[in-house]
C-alpha cells in the first residue's frame, strides 16, 4: 500500500465551504436574519455551479464520468459490503457513494434554486421573486420551507453512511476528504490531478455567473 493524493485540494475545499455554508443558511434561516441567509444561499449556489463543472474538467477523481457508474457497479459494492471485514481499498467515490454524492447536489440545489423565488412576505425578498406569478412565487416558497427537511434527512444518512464504513468495514473516509490522502494498493495508479489554475478560473466563473444571475435577473 501506498499514500497517494485521491482528492484535489478544490473538491475537498468545494465540500467543507458546502457544509459551513449550509450551517451558517440554516442558522440565519431559522433566525429570520435573511440579509446573511442569502448571502450565504448564493455562496452555496456559486459551490454547486463550480462542482458540476468542476465534475467535467476537474481531477480524475472529481469527474462524474469517472464516478458515476450503472446498476451493475451498484450491485457489486452491496454484495461486497455484504461481505464480513474490510472493503478492497478504491480510489474516489464507490458506485453507491455516488448515488449520495448526485442526490446531495440536486437537493442543495433545489433548495437555493427555489429560495431565489421566496419571499417572506414582508421585508425579504429572494432577487427573482418579481420575475414570477405569485401562485409560482407561492409553490417556490413551500418547496424552499419543505425540501430543507429532506437537504437535513439526506445530510443526516451522509453522515451515518460514513460512520457505518468506518465502524463496519475500517475504512476512513473523512481523513482522506480533510488531508486529500488515502492509502491504496501499491500497483494502483493514482488520479490524474489537474492545475490549481483550471480550479481558479472555473470559480471565478462560477462566481460571476452567479452574480449576474442575482444582480440583474
Ligand atoms: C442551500 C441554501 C439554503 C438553505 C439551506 C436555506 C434554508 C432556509 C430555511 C431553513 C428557511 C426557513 C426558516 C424558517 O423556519 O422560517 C429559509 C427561509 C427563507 N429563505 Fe432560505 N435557504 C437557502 C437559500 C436561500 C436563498 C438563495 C434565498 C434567496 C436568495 C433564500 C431566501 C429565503 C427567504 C426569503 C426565506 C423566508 C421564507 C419565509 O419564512 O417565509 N434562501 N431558508
Ligand atoms: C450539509 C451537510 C453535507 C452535505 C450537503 C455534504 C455533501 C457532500 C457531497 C456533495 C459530497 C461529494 C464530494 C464531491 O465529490 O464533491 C460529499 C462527500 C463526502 N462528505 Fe459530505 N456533506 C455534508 C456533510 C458532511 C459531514 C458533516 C461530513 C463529516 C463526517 C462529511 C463527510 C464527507 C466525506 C468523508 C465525503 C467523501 C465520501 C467518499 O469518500 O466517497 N460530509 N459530501
Amino acid at each position: 500500500m501506498r499514500k497517494i493524493l485521491v482528492w484535489d485540494l478544490p473538491t475537498r475545499l468545494f465540500h467543507w465551504l458546502l457544509v459551513l455554508c449550509i450551517a451558517g443558511a440554516w442558522i440565519t434561516g431559522e433566525n429570520e436574519a435573511y440579509d446573511w441567509h442569502m448571502r450565504f444561499g448564493y455562496a452555496i449556489l456559486g459551490l454547486v455551479l463550480f462542482r458540476i463543472l468542476w465534475g467535467l474538467v476537474g481531477s480524475d477523481t472529481a469527474r462524474f464520468a469517472q464516478f458515476v457508474r450503472g446498476p451493475a457497479a451498484i450491485r457489486q459494492h452491496i454484495a461486497e459490503l455484504r461481505q464480513p471485514g474490510r472493503m478492497h481499498p478504491h480510489m474516489g467515490h464507490n458506485a453507491l457513494g455516488a448515488l449520495a454524492v448526485l442526490g446531495l447536489l440536486l437537493v442543495v440545489a433545489v433548495q437555493a434554486g427555489s429560495g431565489l423565488f421566496t419571499s417572506d412576505g414582508v421585508l425579504t425578498d429572494g432577487p427573482l421573486v418579481e420575475r414570477v406569478s405569485g401562485s409560482t412565487a407561492s409553490l417556490m416558497r413551500s418547496i424552499h420551507l419543505n425540501n430543507f427537511n429532506i437537504l437535513l434527512a439526506m445530510a443526516g444518512l451522509h453522515v451515518v453512511a460514513i460512520l457505518a464504513y468506518a465502524l463496519f468495514k475500517r475504512l476512513d473516509l473523512v481523513r482522506p476528504m480533510v488531508t486529500g490522502r488515502a492509502a491504496v494498493p501499491g500497483n494502483m495508479p493514482g488520479p490524474r490531478i489537474v492545475s490549481l489554475v483550471r480550479a481558479l478560473v472555473v470559480a471565478a466563473l462560477s462566481a460571476t455567473t452567479i452574480w449576474a444571475l442575482v444582480s440583474y435577473a
